[in-house]
């Protein structure tokens, strides 16, 4: 790393604010092997769901070139991470407020350049990012699928991963390939298994059994399951209507599926919790 490179590093830490009421902020990636299988839709439901425990959540759109969280929720935001890096603008001016007053940064077009982006627009992303450190309970950032160095290096400093999976093997190989690049950068990264698109509990039992074996044999990590959702035509439905299937639909399977997602996520112990500050800390120095 050049002296200059890591002068901006220090300056980036040195501007989080410290945080007077000492609550951290969780920070959650949703990603996935191959793309399709539902992240999207699990963050923004899931979110949802969590705001309405009177959490305070907000939502960052980082899927390279398929930006789409304020098309799930029918908005049209004024300004996005491209602008806000483009324009230098801070972070509060481009936070949108979608349905059910959620909080979120929507992407924006050409969001693949967030990959290109200039050491300084980093800082800058890094900066603004760090004046969340105890402003809102959860970011939950839904990432793009696959296998970036960039992707891994922001998947690899969450608090929590959710690994989101569909019954089908070859979604199963890929995110097993997710699985293995991360544990090699972090070995101690916490990954929380979400099988979507199940048709019955056998089935998704059975996927979740055979991925946590294949992580417990070959990385010898052990992974927890958040649960499964069900393959529910619903689901497509809200996604057409533009609506959220947890307000479209709040007594379909998969809403209280997602609402059973959130408790059980909230039962598991958070003592590994490291908020904004060790998100940058571990992407900036690759802790
Ligand atoms: N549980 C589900 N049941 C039925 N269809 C689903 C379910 N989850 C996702 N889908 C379908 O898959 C599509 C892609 O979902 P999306 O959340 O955009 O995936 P990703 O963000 O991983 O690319 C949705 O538009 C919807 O039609
Ligand atoms: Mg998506």
């Amino acid at each position: 790393m050049s002296d200059q490179a890591n002068q901006l590093r220090e300056e980036v830490m040195k501007r989080i604010h410290p945080n007077a009421s000492g609550k951290k902020t969780k920070v959650i990636a949703v990603t996935s092997g191959k793309g399709g299988v539902g992240k999207s839709n699990v963050s923004l439901n899931f979110a949802l769901s969590l705001a309405a425990l009177n959490k305070k959540v907000m939502i960052f759109d980082l899927d390279v070139g398929m930006a789409n969280i304020d098309v799930l929720m029918g908005v049209t935001p004024k300004e996005t991470l491209i602008s806000m890096l483009e324009k230098k603008l801070s972070l509060n001016a481009v936070i949108e407020t979608g349905v059910n007053g959620l909080q979120y940064i929507a992407g924006g077009n050409g969001i693949g350049k967030i990959l290109t982006l200039t050491g300084n627009q980093l800082n800058h992303f890094f900066q603004e990012f760090g004046s969340l450190q105890g402003k809102v309970d959860y970011i939950i950032l839904d990432t793009g699928a696959g296998l970036s160095y960039e992707g891994i290096r922001f998947l690899q400093a969450a608090d929590d991963v959710f690994l989101v999976i569909n019954p089908e093997p070859p979604s199963i190989t890929d995110a097993y390939g997710v699985l293995k690049a991360l544990h090699t950068r972090n070995a101690q990264l916490p990954v929380k298994l979400i099988v979507n698109r199940s048709t019955n509990t056998e089935e998704a039992e059975r996927t979740a059994r055979n991925f946590q074996k294949a992580s417990a044999k070959f990385l010898d990590k052990s992974i927890d399951v958040l649960g499964w959702i069900p393959d529910d035509p619903i689901v497509r439905k809200a996604v057409i209507a533009q609506s959220p299937y947890l307000l479209e639909y709040p007594n379909s399977r998969a809403a209280k599926v997602i609402d059973d997602l959130v408790h059980t996520y909230l039962d598991f112990p958070s003592n590994y919790k490291l908020g904004v500050k060790g998100f940058l800390t571990k992407v900036l120095f690759h802790k």
